[in-house]
């Protein structure tokens, strides 16, 4: 199986804990692009609608029929369907490669079950290979980058790129996450920050993995027991 293939076959377990008539999170990346549309294609118009993380998920969800809605008007949301970079057994996340972190963030804290669907090659046994997105404000740039390399990290400004909100990424290289709750709450704390791709206080509840040998789930401890819906 390719990653491609893996990522559908995860996107495509995912649309089974998705309940109808409901308003869903819809995360944002590749893996989740194969979510909405396998969700258009199965569910249609039983669902109410969704509250995006990204002007691009918006653009694919909007293009294939389902309402988009503000957060501010769908208040709690039963669940959130979202990929990552890196997951670790704790399902702490490093998310942010496709720069949506911070509505991405926002979303997962609104919603109560959290569903990561990825390709198998994205859990880690420790979190920081893949760099660490974070969401600065462009006039504190320097001043967070050098707080980055304080903490001991290289930070790289992601090269043209402004996020939906307006902000840059630093991409912060050379990390050994060991206590993700510890270093989220350290970034979160910086003047200029604006997010970081690291979900620790809020990490995933469900992790749906494609691999080659055909899906695997793992659940969180302590998460409320994900079961799928039937149809
Ligand atoms: C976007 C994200 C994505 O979920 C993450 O980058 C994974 O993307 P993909 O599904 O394309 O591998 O956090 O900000």
């Amino acid at each position: 199986m390719t990653p491609e293939d893996k990522k559908r076959a995860a996107a495509e377990a995912a649309v089974d804990y998705v309940k109808v008539d409901t308003v869903i999170g819809v995360g944002t990346g590749s893996t989740v692009n194969h979510f909405i549309d396998l969700l258009a294609a199965k569910m249609g118009d039983r669902i109410s609608a969704a509250v995006s993380s990204s002007e691009a998920s918006s653009a694919r969800l909007l293009a294939l029929g389902i309402p988009v809605v503000d957060l501010n008007e769908a208040g709690q949301l039963d669940l959130y369907v979202d990929g990552a970079d890196e997951s670790n057994e704790r399902l702490e996340l490093i998310k942010g490669g496709g720069g949506a972190l911070t509505r991405e963030k926002i979303v997962a804290a609104a919603s109560r079950e959290f569903i990561c669907i990825a390709d198998d090659s994205k859990l880690v046994a420790t979190l920081g290979e893949f760099p660490l997105p974070v969401e600065v404000i462009p006039m504190a740039r320097e001043l967070v980058a050098n707080e980055l390399r304080a903490i001991g990290g290289t930070p790289r400004l992601r090269a043209d790129f402004i996020t939906d909100n307006g902000n840059q990424i630093l991409d912060v290289h050379g990390l050994q996450i060991d206590d993700a709750l510890a270093l989220e709450t350290r970034i979160n704390q910086l003047a200029g920050v604006v997010c970081v791709g690291l979900f620790a206080h809020r990490p995933a509840d469900l992790l749906i993995l494609g691999s080659d040998d055909g899906i695997k789930t793992l659940q969180r401890q302590a998460a409320p027991q994900l079961h799928p819906t039937t149809q």
